[in-house]
């Protein structure tokens, strides 16, 4: 049996940070919208109710059935979740006089209540709220306060049915992840078991029970998600699966043979397809990034399917899928505004059915995944690469010539990154190619060509960057290394500009 705790997503923007925090106690959990709460699963040991962007006197507001989960599990509710239990069940929720939004301190709590065990006086937790609880129904009580806000938190007398007005999930609430281990392994009875080497050894048997002999084809990109579900798909099924990697002839330089090289190092049984021709022959004299775009997922799929057709028997496309890509998050109207990404058009008539082994698990979770099966750490910690590849950072028509030219300024850029012990600091890198030639002089001789930017950003997500602040020494070495090594090239520009309002790709 798989414990599992479920978050039921109201809106709120941390949702997905409880799931990570449950993950971090070595707990599965599942995010699912409010009102698709499972009901007689057997595997649910405790419900976490998230905050919302909505107030719970607010018409629209998200509103669930409560005697669908209290009385049966431990219920959190935090922020909106506690007022709304709170609300429902007979208390007051106003407006607060003054909203409370960042630090505030715990002024008191019940020492002894299970949810605050092993908290420290004047605990620093953080506040995000423009409502408040006023008045508890009669069977709650208050187990703590902070100066401004009296009902902190709560829990309902002789039930195991707690609320929380403070966001314990955020990184500014001290001991926030304290109270999530009291209310998951005390009071929900997570054993802790999910881990790595669990997750490798329980999906592998899923997969062997699921897929029994059937063929399966999966994309390889070179980029982790796809990789690692390679490997895992590979434990489980061996030769049944075929892996098709497709150069598109702007990836980065070397990578194809590279990448081929590390996949048949792991046992994995791979097709690499050279399509360069085509990609090249069907892109030339296109400007357009909305265009190039197009025309490289289009030639993608037709290439992908070409080669899928020729395994007959396959049964199964196998995706690396992973969590944040699947998770529903609500907006405010509670439409939904980024569901399931899909197979990228391959053919229906094709009948070919879904496996994504990797759908529960989180970025940092499927590289414990890959290490945990021995895959090599450079492709583990790879850098994020746009599917497009190096057509959405030449600016302006594509030539295999400008593509030369850009591997090569890239490849110094990140084996610099590399050799300066720079690469694992930032979230991606990379060189655009600029449209424009400028005049320099390189010994006596005049010159006048082409000018590259280079663009590295933090993030943790790509969802919003900063540019990095990397060492004046470095970009010097680096801008030498450019003009001088690349034929073509004599000025290097920084890109400083953050996302957003600007993106990570300059196409
Ligand atoms: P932007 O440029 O929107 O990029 O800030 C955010 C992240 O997404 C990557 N990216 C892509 N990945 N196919 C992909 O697989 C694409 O078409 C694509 N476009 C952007 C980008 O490199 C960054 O990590």
């Amino acid at each position: 049996m798989q414990q599992k705790i479920i978050i039921l997503d109201f809106g709120s923007q941390t949702t997905q940070l409880i799931g990570r925090r449950v993950r971090e106690l070595d707990t599965f959990c599942e995010i699912l919208p409010y009102n698709k709460f499972p009901e007689n699963d057997p595997d649910v040991i405790g419900v976490i109710l998230s905050g919302s962007p909505y107030s719970v006197y607010d018409e629209q507001a998200f509103k669930i059935d409560l005697d669908k989960i209290r009385g049966r599990y431990p219920v959190l509710g935090i922020c909106y979740g506690a007022q709304f239990m709170s609300y429902t069940l007979g208390g007051k929720v106003e407006p607060a006089g003054t909203r409370e939004y960042g630090r505030a301190n715990l002024a008191s709590f019940e020492k002894e209540n299970p949810l605050f065990r092993g908290f420290d006086e004047h605990s620093q937790v953080w506040m995000s709220h423009g409502d408040t609880i006023t008045a508890l129904p009669e069977h709650f009580r208050v187990i703590a306060s902070t100066d401004k806000v009296v009902n902190a938190a709560y829990q309902a007398d002789g039930e195991q049915l707690w609320g929380v007005q403070f966001h314990p999930e955020v990184f500014h609430s001290v001991q926030g992840t304290l109270l999530l281990k009291n209310f998951v392994v005390d009071i929900c009875g997570s054993r802790q078991d999910w881990s790595a080497a669990s997750f490798v050894d329980t999906t592998v048997e899923a997969l062997k029970a699921q897929l029994g002999d059937d063929r399966v084809i999966l994309g390889l990109s070179g980029g982790v998600d796809s990789s690692v579900a390679a490997v895992l798909l590979n434990k489980a099924i061996g030769k049944n699966l075929t892996c098709i990697f497709v150069d598109h002839g702007m990836l980065r330089k070397n990578e194809f043979k590279n990448v081929l090289h590390d996949y048949e190092c792991l046992g994995l049984n791979v097709i690499g397809v050279d399509a360069s021709a085509k990609f090249f022959k069907d892109l030339e004299g296109v400007t357009d990034p909305e265009q190039k775009r197009k025309i490289i997922g289009r030639d993608f799929v037709e290439v992908f399917d070409a080669e899928a057709r020729k395994i007959t028997d396959a049964r199964w496309l196998a995706q690396g899928t992973i969590y944040p890509d699947r998770i529903e998050s609500l907006n405010i109207t509670g439409k939904t505004i980024k569901s399931h990404h899909n197979v990228g058009g391959l053919p229906e008539e094709m009948n070919l059915r879904l496996c994504e082994p990797l759908q529960w698990l989180f970025k940092d979770e499927v590289r414990r995944v890959g290490r945990q099966m021995g895959m090599p750490e450079h492709l583990i910690t790879r850098h994020p690469f746009p599917g497009p590849g190096l057509a959405v950072r030449i600016l302006g028509d594509i030539t295999p010539e400008k593509v030369r030219i850009l591997q090569d300024a890239d490849d110094i850029f990140i084996q610099g990154l590399r050799d300066w012990g720079l690469y694992d600091q930032v979230w991606q890198a990379g060189v655009i190619l600029l449209p424009i030639k400028s005049v320099g002089v390189m010994g006596d001789e005049r010159t006048y060509e082409r000018a590259v930017a280079l663009r590295a950003v933090t993030s943790t997500d790509a969802m919003t960057a900063d540019w990095a602040h990397l060492p004046y020494d470095f970009m010097a070495k680096v801008s030498n290394d450019i003009i001088n090594h690349v034929k073509g090239v004599n000025r290097v520009c920084y890109d400083i500009s953050s996302k957003p309002p600007s993106t990570i790709e300059w196409e």
